[in-house]
This record gives C-alpha cells, sequence and structure tokens, in this order.
C-alpha cells in the first residue's frame, strides 16, 4: 500500500466507531491532518480540527459564534432541529434542553456559563486544594502500602483510579460511609461506540448521583462543615446574589465526576511510560522536581481528553475554511498536541521539550479546565509516592508483550484516550 493509500484508508476510518482508532488515534490524526488541518470526516461529517493554531483560534473566538452544547459527545447525536440559515443561535435556545450533558457547566454558553465559572473559580484555587496536599500524599502511601508486597498490581483500579476516586471525595467531603457506594453508582466507562445506545444520556448522565448530591448541599446549607461542598454554599454572584441549590448540586456533580477519570487516565498513562523507558523512570527517581515536567509532557504526547466539540451558531470561517451554522466542530486537542508546526518531533517523548504547558490538554478559553490545578497536585503525589516506594518498575510482559511488540486496551470511547488497565510489576525500594 502506498503512503497515499494508507493514509487515505485511514481518513475513511470512522473515527466515531471504529475500535482501531480507539486503539491508535495519533494515525488516523496525523492522517487527517495532513490532508489539511481543518477537514471533514466522512463519517458524521463533523469538521474535524487537527491544527494547534486553528483549534487555538476555536477555542478562543469570542462573542457567540460557537456553543459548548455539544462539548461532550460530539456529532454522533443528530441535533435536535434542522439547521436553517446562517445563524442558529435563537433555535438552539429554543431546543437547548434536549442536548446531551446540556444541565452541566462544560455545555453552557454566554452569561449563564460566566456566572457558573465565577462560581466555580472561588472554589477551586491553588491555595484551597494546597490544604488537601498532605492528604494526598498520605492516600498514596496507603494505596501503595496495600500492594507493595506483592510486587504486582493493575495500575488503573488499584492505584490511578482509586487515588483519584478518594481524592476527590475528599476534598469534596463526601462521608466515607457514601463512597463505595458511589463508586459503584458511577460504574465503569459507558461505551460510546455502540451507536445510539452509548448515548441515551439525556441532559443530565449524572441523575443518579442526584439524590445524594441534593442531601449533601441541604445539610451543608443548614450545618456548615469544614469541606468543598460547604464552600460552595457559601458562594455568591459577582452581585451578592445566592446561586440557586439546584446548580449547586449540579456542580457538585459534575466536580465529583470530572475529577475521577480525567487524572486517572492520566496518572496510569505516565506510569505506562515510566514502566517503558528505565532512564526516564531512573532520571524520575533521581530528581522528583522534575516530575511536573513529565506530566505535561504526557498531556501533550498521549491527552488524556482527545477533543472538545463545539457547534457553529453562524456561518464562519477555521483557518480559511467555511463553516456552515450547524456544523459540529471537533477541536482535536490531541491531534493540536502533536501538530508538527508547533512541537517539533511531536512523535517524540521528551520532558525538556520547551513551552511544555503550551499543549491543550485542559483545552482552553472560556472552558478551560476548572480542575488543572487538581488534577496536575493529584498527578504528581502519585507519581512521587509511587517511585519512591519501588525501584524497578516494569510493564507485564504476561499481559502486554514484550518490550517493542506491547498491546494495549483502550476504553470504547473516542472523547477520551483511557487505558482498560496497566499491569505492571515492580521491586520495592
Ligand atoms: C488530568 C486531568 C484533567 C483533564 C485532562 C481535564 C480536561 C478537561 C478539558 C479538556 C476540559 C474542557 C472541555 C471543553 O473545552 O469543552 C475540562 C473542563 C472542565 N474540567 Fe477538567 N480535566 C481534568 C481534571 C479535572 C478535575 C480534577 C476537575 C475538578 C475536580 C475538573 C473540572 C472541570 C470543569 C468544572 C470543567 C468545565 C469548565 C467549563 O466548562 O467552564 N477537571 N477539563
Amino acid at each position: 500500500m502506498s503512503a497515499t493509500e494508507a493514509e487515505t484508508k485511514t481518513v475513511l476510518q470512522d473515527f466515531y466507531s471504529d475500535p482501531a482508532v480507539i486503539d491508535d488515534p495519533r494515525s488516523y490524526f496525523d492522517a487527517m491532518r495532513s490532508k489539511c488541518p481543518v477537514a471533514r470526516e466522512p463519517s458524521y461529517n463533523s469538521l474535524m480540527v487537527t491544527g494547534y493554531d486553528e483549534a487555538m483560534e476555536v477555542l478562543t473566538t469570542k462573542g457567540g459564534t460557537y456553543s459548548s452544547l455539544t462539548s461532550v459527545v460530539g456529532p454522533k447525536l443528530p441535533l435536535p432541529f434542522e439547521p436553517e440559515g446562517d445563524d442558529i443561535t435563537e433555535q438552539v435556545e429554543a431546543h437547548r434542553d434536549k442536548f446531551a450533558w446540556s444541565a452541566h457547566i462544560v455545555c453552557f454558553d454566554g452569561q449563564k456559563h460566566a456566572d457558573a465559572r465565577t462560581l466555580l473559580t472561588q472554589l477551586l484555587t491553588y491555595k484551597r486544594l494546597k490544604a488537601n496536599e498532605d492528604y494526598l500524599y498520605g492516600l498514596a502511601d496507603r494505596l501503595i502500602d496495600g500492594f507493595i508486597d506483592k510486587g504486582r498490581i493493575n495500575v488503573v483500579p488499584d492505584y490511578a483510579h482509586a487515588t483519584t476516586t478518594y481524592a476527590i471525595c475528599d476534598i469534596l467531603g463526601i462521608p466515607e460511609e457514601h463512597r463505595a457506594e458511589l463508586l459503584e453508582l458511577i460504574g465503569p466507562v459507558p461505551s460510546q461506540l455502540d451507536g445510539d445506545a452509548a448515548h441515551k444520556v439525556g441532559t443530565d448522565p449524572l441523575i443518579f448521583l442526584k439524590d445524594r448530591f441534593d442531601q449533601y448541599i441541604a445539610e451543608r446549607l443548614e450545618n456548615p462543615r469544614d469541606d468543598l461542598l460547604t464552600e460552595l454554599t457559601q458562594l455568591r454572584y459577582k452581585d451578592g446574589s445566592t446561586p440557586d441549590p439546584d446548580l449547586l448540586a449540579r456542580l457538585a456533580r459534575f466536580l465529583y465526576g470530572a475529577g475521577q477519570d480525567t487524572t486517572s487516565r492520566l496518572i496510569a498513562r505516565a506510569i505506562l511510560q515510566l514502566g517503558d523507558d528505565k532512564q526516564l523512570q531512573q532520571r524520575m527517581r533521581d530528581d522528583p522536581g522534575r516530575i511536573p515536567d513529565l506530566i505535561e509532557e504526557v498531556l501533550r504526547y498521549d491527552t488524556p481528553v482527545k477533543c472538545a466539540y463545539r457547534l457553529a451558531l453562524k456561518t464562519t470561517e477555521i483557518g480559511g475554511v467555511e463553516v456552515p451554522a450547524g456544523t459540529v466542530v471537533n477541536v482535536a486537542l490531541s491531534a493540536a498536541n502533536n501538530d508538527p508546526s508547533h512541537f517539533p518531533n511531536p512523535q517524540e517523548f521528551d520532558i525538556d521539550r520547551p513551552g511544555n504547558r503550551d499543549h491543550l490538554g485542559f483545552s482552553k478559553g472560556v472552558h478551560g479546565c476548572l480542575g488543572a490545578p487538581l488534577g496536575r497536585m493529584e498527578a504528581r503525589v502519585a507519581l512521587e509516592r509511587i517511585l519512591a516506594r519501588t525501584s524497578d518498575i516494569r510493564i507485564s510482559e504476561e499481559h502486554h508483550g514484550p518490550p517493542g511488540n506491547r498491546t494495549y486496551r483502550f476504553e470504547p470511547t473516542y472523547t477520551f484516550r483511557s487505558l482498560a488497565d496497566l499491569h505492571i510489576e515492580f521491586d520495592p525500594a
């Protein structure tokens, strides 16, 4: 097969359904970018943005050109109306409550979004999060105590996911006795590949947590405690007015959901890198001060949230390509982070890369991730402790094959880059 044939085959794959793209998104993105940094993909006709500058352009455009209503599921669900004309703002507003995930901040637009974001910005400050750092160190050590003598673990459930779940529970103030039940309720990552079934998620996919979180908010309003849920209930809008308790409960549920899988994916992916690169592993042990650079490079190289989606409200242009109103734009964060015109030799994992915080791993613009400082801190502590408590982390050949011929399973989602499991072996330090 010639290079062009291979490229054509790759771009004809269905990004939103083909398991081969889940396993190897890099080849797909590279092929799309080499066609054009802004190009239609053939399966759902979304406009895929794979260039860094073009992605930045979409994410930072102001003035009601794009909506975030499609932010989580993208083009796989049809719009709940037939777009008409060059400005569909009114149509979108009339159908807003029919979009999947529309109950949550990540899909809000305009003033409603700005107001909700003002609340969370007061909450997730670096100073506030720093207060939880000691808990994170203790948590990492407790988890490691539980498996250090075994010499092997499945990192995804036993360390990465356990870290992020306990961390968000602790910082929010979720009672110990509810944690196991909430974990069970949240369950495994749902498949995004199985056609419609995967998207029968409704406006509020976190509704199953509603009773619990409504109760938490009501309790904190009545009896304030020393936790983030209490601080949430004490927040005020800029004009001093009080937010609706239902919005507070939705924000709390979103923080609970958003705060787990994303960071857990980052931790697991970083440990994979360490297990496959002995030199890097030694370097990180010798100089833990460089762990933050490792984290930034993982966020760039194998971005945990591969894509963020926008809906063009008005007919516009991206990088000179016309975008009719009603187009779902796939801002491929992972592709932008591997654009050679911004990151030279993007296929090389290089923690010394200049400008290593320049990536779009947390997106950019008005919807940029509010939990980035927390995600970074959890990952840093988890990596510091596992490196300090072990002397040689190895990828399990039994589960993943020999070096140079490894196989890894990824969760069936086109939005997230999510290792399903990662088996490692190690020697205690
Ligand atoms: C490594 C970990 C994480 C990654 C890679 C990540 C990634 C992202 C991305 C890409 C977005 C933007 C989506 C868009 O532009 O449409 C986002 C939004 C958001 N994230 Fe994170 N996230 C992480 C951790 C967290 C944590 C720990 C929390 C909170 C506990 C959190 C809370 C949020 C919130 C509230 C938003 C919505 C912001 C808005 O719509 O204004 N994230 N995240």
